[in-house]
């Protein structure tokens, strides 16, 4: 059975169920979020070590002015009722891509993954801002400024998931198959499964059905 040390999400399909059932895109945003919690839940339960979400891309900013204010205003609101009960279930936060928000995000963001840096029961990368050419571009330029040789283990020590294992899993929901310049380097090996269920309707049985499908992968990466 395959061990599962990381999962990373693409929560796609949160427009497209808020028109369907909402009448409003960002209805599904409110949506997706309470699938956000059920799935740390779960994840937790599964015992698997770090969960990567894909929050906000680089490419999001081209979105409507009001569709972003709302998804940062529904993040904002998410930090300061729930910062306190991820710490208390000693999760830790971290953010991976360019902290380049509004004063007050910024410092909750910085306030959040402080608090909660010393947990180790569940580690969470929400990727904000977060564009995997712009963090390759970012690493290759702080390896040039140290002189170091480009090498595997250089690349990897200087991207924004640091220390991080590449995960094991990727999971995109919302029926569409492709990656949008999400973590281009780290998903190498991974296991990537295309879910037909927009992300608000995604559930824990899913969750678990992907899960299963999983284990019983045989990973060659790249052997026999
Ligand atoms: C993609 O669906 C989803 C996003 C760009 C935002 C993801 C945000 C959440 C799940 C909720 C907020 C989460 C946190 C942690 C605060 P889409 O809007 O591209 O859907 P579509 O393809 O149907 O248009």
């Amino acid at each position: 059975m395959n061990p599962l040390k990381h999962v990373a999400i693409i929560m796609d399909g949160n427009g497209r169920w808020g028109l369907k059932y909402k009448n409003s895109r960002n209805a599904g945003h409110k949506a997706g979020l309470k699938v956000v919690e059920k799935i740390i839940k779960e994840t937790i339960k599964k015992e698997i070590k770090y969960l990567t979400l894909y929050a906000f891309s680089t490419e999001n900013w081209k979105r409507p002015k009001n569709e972003v204010n709302y998804l940062f205003k529904l993040l904002e609101n998410f930090l300061i009722n729930k910062i306190e009960d991820l710490n208390n279930q000693k999760i830790k936060l971290k953010i991976i891509g360019y902290k380049k928000f509004s004063k007050k995000l910024n410092k909750l963001l910085n306030y959040s993954e402080k608090k909660t840096s010393k947990n180790s029961k569940l580690q969470i990368n929400l990727a904000l801002n977060y564009g995997s050419k712009s963090e390759l571009i970012g690493a290759f330029k702080k390896i040039r400024v140290k002189k170091f040789k480009i090498s595997e283990e250089n690349i990897d020590r200087n991207l924004q998931t640091k220390n991080i294992p590449d995960p094991d899993l990727l999971i995109r929901t919302g029926n569409t198959k492709r990656l949008s310049n999400f973590l281009l380097w780290q998903l190498a090996y991974s296991e990537i499964f295309f879910e037909k269920k927009l992300w608000p309707a995604f559930n824990e049985k899913d969750y678990n059905r992907i899960i299963k499908e999983y284990r019983k992968i045989k990973r060659n990466f790249g052997k026999i």
